[in-house]
């Protein structure tokens, strides 16, 4: 039985723990948290749903009692604040990188074997920040935003064709930013291309809406969104627990595919026990193979913010 880890218990980390609970795939979920009593209230309330719920897992929460984690198997880091309108996702770098990074030591201490999958943001330099503060290969360190935005982009589909976002299937490419990459030639609604189905009117604004997908929500109630991101999180949990071998865009260090090096962003992988266990290299046409570019960039930006901190001393 593996055990798993939910760093943060703020709206992501709970939501997250609530719902690999409710998907019953192990006997054992740690919650940490930093403020005292938080963490073991939301794991006792989730615990009081399991019969109504019908799982077994225990949701256990600590405060800052990083033993209680030793040997986890998949932990996933959801330390820091979140954006308040106006703020955009790398507004937060200063204060969450440095969260991330003791956090990312603690947990490696404790569970060296451990496969990471990072929340927080700005996503794609949080990753990266984990990825130097855990010195292990990026195959077991990673971070979750494709499925959310792609989770986005399914829904407004779904709105706009009336049918079920099951039967939408979706690739997207990027940084998890306004400049990330959905594509609409990945598209379809149970193989029939959604450029068959949408004018290019209406998929373009379906592709802009995705973009800013997660700001929407933090107009609306005055902080980030937490079920789609955590459940997005536990379903990449999911995938490495069961070994399932599940094709999601997933936030990882790029080394030559797409022709881009040393940026962490969001492309196609396979992810199964061993955590990424293939980067797929979609065939871009040019304008899609310039978005990503643009989108590299933009994350480069922020990693320099990161590297120009000086926090890791290789
Ligand atoms: C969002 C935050 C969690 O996109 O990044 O909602």
């Amino acid at each position: 039985m593996k055990k798993i880890t939910v760093i943060g218990a703020g709206n992501v980390g709970a939501t997250c723990a609530n719902v690999i609970a409710h998907k019953d795939l192990t006997r054992e979920v740690v919650l940490v948290d930093i403020k005292e009593g938080v963490a073991e209230g939301k794991a006792l309330d989730i615990w009081q749903t399991s019969s109504i719920n019908n799982f077994n897992t225990r949701v256990i929460g600590v405060t800052n009692d990083y033993l209680k984690t030793k040997g986890s198997s998949i932990v996933v880091i959801t330390s820091g604040l979140p954006r308040k309108p106006g703020m955009s996702r790398d507004d937060l770098i200063k204060t969450n990188a440095l969260i991330v990074k003791e956090v990312t030591e603690k947990v490696v201490k404790y569970s060296p074997e451990a496969i990471i999958i990072v929340v927080s943001n700005p996503l794609d330099v949080m990753t990266y920040a984990a990825y130097r503060a855990a010195r292990k290969n990026s195959s077991k360190v990673f971070g979750m935003a494709g499925i959310l935005d792609t989770g986005r982009y399914k829904a407004f589909i779904a709105d706009a064709l009336g049918v079920s976002p099951k039967d939408i299937h979706s690739l997207l490419l990027g940084g998890h930013g306004d400049s990330m990459v959905p594509l609409p030639r990945f598209t379809s609604v149970s193989g029939i291309p959604i450029t068959d189905l949408l004018n290019k009117e209406e998929i373009d604004k379906i592709v802009e809406r995705t973009k800013k997908g997660g700001g929407e929500l933090v107009n609306l109630m005055g902080t980030s969104a937490w079920y789609a991101p955590g459940a997005a999180a536990a379903q990449m949990v999911e995938a490495i627990v069961d070994d399932q071998k599940r094709i999601f865009p997933v936030c990882t260090l790029l080394n030559g595919e797409y022709g881009l090096k040393d940026v962490y962003m969001g492309v196609p992988v396979k992810l199964g026990s061993n955590g990424i266990e293939e980067i797929i290299e979609l065939n871009l046409e040019k304008e899609e193979q310039k978005m990503l570019e643009d989108s590299a960039n933009s994350v480069k930006g922020v990693m320099k913010v990161l590297d120009d901190m000086n926090l890791f001393e290789d």
